[in-house]
C-alpha cells in the first residue's frame, strides 16, 4: 500500500471512529438557540485547567465538582483548558444566555452573570455525559436562552418521603435540563415535612402515618403515629439538610421554592395542634380556622422559619381545594365575616390570604399560590400556578398577575405514560411524552400584551402513588426531558421528530447516572382515518420506538418477522382486522395490537342528538358519532364524547340503506367514574318518528373490574333497511358514558 493511501485511509478510520464514539453537539436538549458543528474534538485531562473571573467563579467549581466524577487521562503534556469569560456590557446575552466555544484546545464559556455561566455549565456537563467516552466532546459554538424564566420541577414529600439523597440526584437531573426552580411540596395532609422549632409537635407527630401505603391509609381511619413507634412511616427533614439542599441545589442554577399549604390539606397540622381547626379537635377538619387569631400566629411563626431557609423570592402558600363547609358551620369563622364584611366563604379565604401575603411582602417576599387563590378575589401580587386547566392562569394574567401554567393534563405526571393494564397503578389520566412536547404554554386565547404575565411551566410530581424515589424516577424521565424544551427551546425551534432523534442519545445519559427512566413502549399505536373521496380508511401506525421495525397484517394473523413492513400510511376500505407489531434487535416480535378499521355507511351522516352530551366532554360536538374516527385509550383525545344523563340520537342515513350490521361503541374506566351502560337499543324508521323492531344488547362487563376496558355494543342484522337509525343507552348510574363511534355496516 502506497504511504499516503495509507495516511489516507488513517483518516477516513479516525473520522469513522470519532463519528461513532461522539455524540454531536446537536443532540442537546433542550435545544439551545443555535448550534454550530466544528471538527474536532476537545480532550479533558486530569490536568486541563480551568479559569473563570471572581464573579462567575461558582460556575467553575461547579464544573470541577461535575468533572471530578470521571477518570481523565493522566497526561501533564498536550494540555487542554476551558475558561469562563464575563460578557462585556454591550455584548447582548440574556438573563440566562451564555456561549460555549469548543475547539481542541479551548473550551470559553462566555456569559453576562453567574446564572448563564451555570447554565452553560450545566450545558457542558450534559455534552460529556451524553459521549460514551466522556473525555472527548466534539467542537461547535452553542449560543443559547431560555424561552421562559421560570422552568420547575415539583415534589411533593407529604404522601411519600424521599431522603435527602434522592433530593440531590433530582436536583442534580434538573440541573442537566436546566430547569431553574424546584418546587418543593414540603406539607400536606399526610405528613409535615420540614422540622418547625417553634411547633415541634408538626414533625414528631404530623410527620409519621400508620400505614406506608397510600390505599391502605386513606381507606383507613387516616391515623398519624408519634416519632419513634415501631409502626410509624413517614419522615421529615431538619432545617439543616433544607439549608444544605438550597445551596445545593443554588450552585447549580436553582432556586428552591418550599410550599406550606394552608388553609386546606392540613389535616396533619390539626392532630399535633387540634386548637388551630375550627373542631378544636383531632381528626375532624382538614382546614384552619379563619375566625382564631391564633392560626394566623402559627402561619406568621412557621413562615418566619421557613423564610429564614429559603432565600427565594417566592413563597408557595398552597391555597388549592380548601372545603368551605367547617367554616360555613364555624361561629369564629362566622363572626370573622361579620366583622370584616365578607359576604362568601370564598372571601374569607380572600382574607386569610391577603393577610399571609402582606406578612411575605413586608419580608420582602412574594405568594404563590394554586389557582383556588383567584376565588374570591385574587391578592395584589399574587403569582397563580393554573393547575384546574388554563382558565385559572387566563384570568390572573388578564388581571396583569405572574402566572405559571401547571395544568393537569399536560404537566402531572403522576399520570399514565402507556395503557394502565402495562403500567405500575398510578392516580390516572395519560400523559404520553408526546402529550408533555407539544404543550404550548402560552395560551393562543391570550391577548398579545398580557403574554408577558406567563412566566413559564412546571412538572407536577404528585406521589400517592410513587411509593419510592426509584419511582419517582420513573415518573419523571424521560417527560421532564420534553418539558424541559417546553420550558426553554424558542418554539419555532421545537419539533418533534428531532426532539426524539436527540433524545435516543439521553439514554446513554440516564444509565450512566442509573435513572430507572420509563422505557419507550415497544406497542403500536394505531391510527384510522376516513377519507371521504376513496371511501376507505387511511392507517397510519406510531410506536414510541424510534425509527421502529413495524411488521402487519390484514387477514387477523399474528405478524411474524416476515410480515409487511410498514413504510407510510396506507388505505383500506370496508371492515379490516389490523395487527401490527414492532420488531427489535432484527427478530424480536412484541405483542401486537389489533385494531378494527371499519369504513362504515354511517361516516359523514347527520346525528341529531335527543340528549346533549357533557360539557366538559364535547369530543367534537355534533361529528364526533360519525366522523369515521376510533377514539384512543383516554377519554381527553376529543374523540370520545362523555354522558353523564341516558344517551338517545337519531342517525339519519339520508336513504332507505339496507343495514347488515350495527354498533356502538364504550370504554370503562372506573377509577375515573367511567362505565359501560347497562343496555343498548337501537330501533329503525323511514319517517324520523316511528321507530320499530328495537334490538336490545345488554353489558356484559363487570362493573368492578378496574382495568381499561372497551366494548362495541352490536348485533348484526337480517333483512333490515331504513333511512333512520335510533339507539339508545342506559346510564341510570349517572356516573359517565363514553363513546366514540357509531358503526354501520
Ligand atoms: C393540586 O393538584 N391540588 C394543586
Amino acid at each position: 500500500m502506497k504511504k499516503i493511501t495509507a495516511i489516507f485511509l488513517c483518516m477516513i478510520l479516525i473520522q469513522v471512529l470519532t463519528a461513532q464514539t461522539s455524540t454531536s453537539l446537536s443532540n442537546v436538549i433542550p435545544k439551545p438557540v443555535s448550534v454550530i458543528e466544528n471538527a474536532g474534538t476537545f480532550t479533558f485531562y486530569k490536568h486541563t485547567s480551568i479559569e473563570s473571573p471572581s464573579s462567575l467563579l461558582n460556575a467553575k467549581k461547579l464544573l470541577e465538582s461535575q468533572l471530578q466524577n470521571y477518570a481523565f487521562t493522566n497526561a501533564t503534556t498536550n494540555n487542554t483548558e476551558i475558561e469562563y469569560i464575563l460578557a462585556n456590557e454591550k455584548e447582548k446575552m440574556a438573563k440566562e444566555g451564555y456561549k460555549i466555544a469548543i475547539t481542541p484546545k479551548v473550551i470559553t464559556i462566555t456569559a453576562k452573570n453567574i446564572q448563564g455561566a451555570l447554565m452553560a455549565t450545566n450545558t457542558l456537563v450534559q455534552i460529556q455525559l451524553l459521549q460514551k467516552n466522556a473525555q472527548q466532546i466534539p467542537c461547535g459554538i452553542i449560543i443559547d436562552s431560555p424561552r421562559f424564566d421560570y422552568r420547575g420541577m415539583h415534589l411533593d414529600v407529604s404522601r411519600h418521603f424521599y431522603p435527602i439523597s434522592f433530593i440531590k440526584k433530582y436536583i442534580d437531573l434538573m440541573a442537566l435540563y436546566k430547569f431553574n426552580t424546584f418546587h418543593w411540596h414540603l406539607t400536606d395532609g399526610p405528613g409535615w415535612r420540614l422540622k418547625i422549632n417553634s411547633y415541634p409537635k408538626l414533625t414528631s407527630i404530623g410527620a409519621f402515618r400508620t400505614h406506608n401505603d397510600w390505599k391502605s391509609w386513606w381507606n383507613s381511619d387516616r391515623k398519624y403515629l408519634t416519632e419513634g413507634d415501631p409502626n410509624a412511616y413517614g419522615g421529615y427533614y431538619t432545617q439543616e439538610q433544607a439549608k444544605d439542599i438550597v445551596a445545593y441545589a443554588g450552585a447549580r442554577g436553582i432556586t428552591v421554592i418550599p410550599e406550606i399549604e394552608m388553609p386546606g390539606h392540613s389535616n396533619e397540622v390539626f392532630v399535633a395542634y387540634p386548637e388551630l381547626s375550627c373542631s378544636g379537635k383531632p381528626y375532624v377538619n382538614d382546614v384552619f380556622c379563619a375566625g382564631n387569631e391564633a392560626s394566623f400566629e402559627f402561619i406568621e411563626k412557621v413562615l418566619t422559619e421557613v423564610m429564614a431557609i429559603f432565600p427565594s423570592k417566592y413563597i408557595h402558600i398552597g391555597g388549592d381545594e380548601a372545603g368551605k363547609g367547617d367554616w360555613k358551620k364555624c361561629p369564629k369563622c362566622q363572626q370573622r365575616m361579620k366583622e370584616e364584611s365578607l359576604k362568601t366563604e370564598e372571601e374569607l379565604q380572600s382574607y386569610l390570604v391577603k393577610r399571609v401575603e402582606k406578612f411575605l411582602n413586608k419580608n420582602n417576599r412574594n405568594l404563590l399560590g394554586w389557582d383556588e387563590i383567584l376565588e374570591g378575589g385574587l391578592t395584589p401580587k399574587a403569582t397563580v400556578m393554573s393547575w384546574r386547566g388554563e382558565k385559572g392562569g387566563i384570568q390572573a394574567a388578564m388581571e396583569n398577575h405572574d402566572v405559571i401554567m401547571t395544568p393537569g393534563g399536560e404537566t402531572y405526571f403522576d399520570a399514565y405514560q402507556n395503557i394502565p393494564s402495562t403500567q405500575p397503578e398510578a392516580i390516572g389520566g395519560y400523559l404520553p411524552m408526546k402529550r408533555v412536547y407539544n404543550y404550548e404554554p402560552v395560551p393562543s386565547s391570550l391577548p398579545k400584551e398580557k403574554q408577558k404575565y406567563i412566566k413559564g411551566t412546571q412538572a407536577q410530581l404528585w406521589s400517592e402513588y410513587i411509593p419510592t424515589s426509584n419511582h419517582v424516577e420513573y415518573m419523571t424521565y424521560p417527560r421532564a426531558i420534553a418539558l424541559s424544551e417546553v420550558a426553554w427551546t424558542p418554539k419555532e425551534n421545537k419539533n418533534f421528530d428531532g426532539f426524539l432523534q436527540r433524545l435516543q442519545s439521553h439514554y446513554l445519559l440516564l444509565q450512566k447516572l442509573n435513572v430507572n427512566y420509563y422505557h419507550p413502549s415497544t406497542l403500536v399505536e394505531v391510527f384510522s382515518k376516513p377519507d371521504l373521496t376513496m371511501q376507505k380508511n387511511q392507517i397510519n401506525f406510531t410506536s414510541e420506538i424510534y425509527k421502529a421495525n413495524i411488521r402487519y397484517t390484514l387477514d387477523g394473523s399474528t405478524p411474524n418477522m416476515n410480515a409487511e413492513k410498514y413504510e407510510a400510511p396506507f388505505y383500506v376500505g370496508g371492515e379490516v382486522t389490523i395487527k401490527a407489531a414492532v420488531v427489535t434487535n432484527e427478530s424480536v416480535v412484541h405483542e401486537a395490537t389489533t385494531f378494527y378499521a371499519n369504513y362504515h355507511k354511517a361516516i359523514g351522516k347527520k346525528v341529531k342528538f335527543n340528549t346533549p352530551w357533557d360539557k366538559s366532554y364535547p369530543a367534537q360536538t355534533e361529528s364526533t358519532l360519525t366522523n369515521g374516527i376510533i377514539g384512543t385509550i383516554t377519554y381527553s383525545d376529543k374523540q370520545w364524547l362523555g354522558y353523564t344523563t341516558d344517551f338517545d340520537v337519531v342517525v339519519d342515513m339520508e336513504n332507505n340503506t339496507s343495514l347488515n350490521k350495527i354498533g356502538l361503541r364504550f370504554m370503562q374506566y372506573i377509577g375515573a367514574g367511567v362505565y359501560m351502560p347497562k343496555w343498548v337499543t337501537f330501533s329503525f324508521s323511514n319517517d324520523g318518528t316511528n321507530f320499530t323492531n328495537p334490538i336490545k344488547i345488554d353489558n356484559d362487563v363487570s362493573d368492578t373490574d378496574r382495568k381499561l376496558s372497551f366494548k362495541t355494543f352490536e348485533t348484526k342484522l337480517i333483512n333490515t333497511s331504513a333511512r333512520y337509525i335510533r339507539v339508545q343507552a342506559d346510564n341510570a348510574r349517572r356516573q359517565f358514558l363514553f363513546t366514540d363511534e357509531i358503526l354501520v355496516n
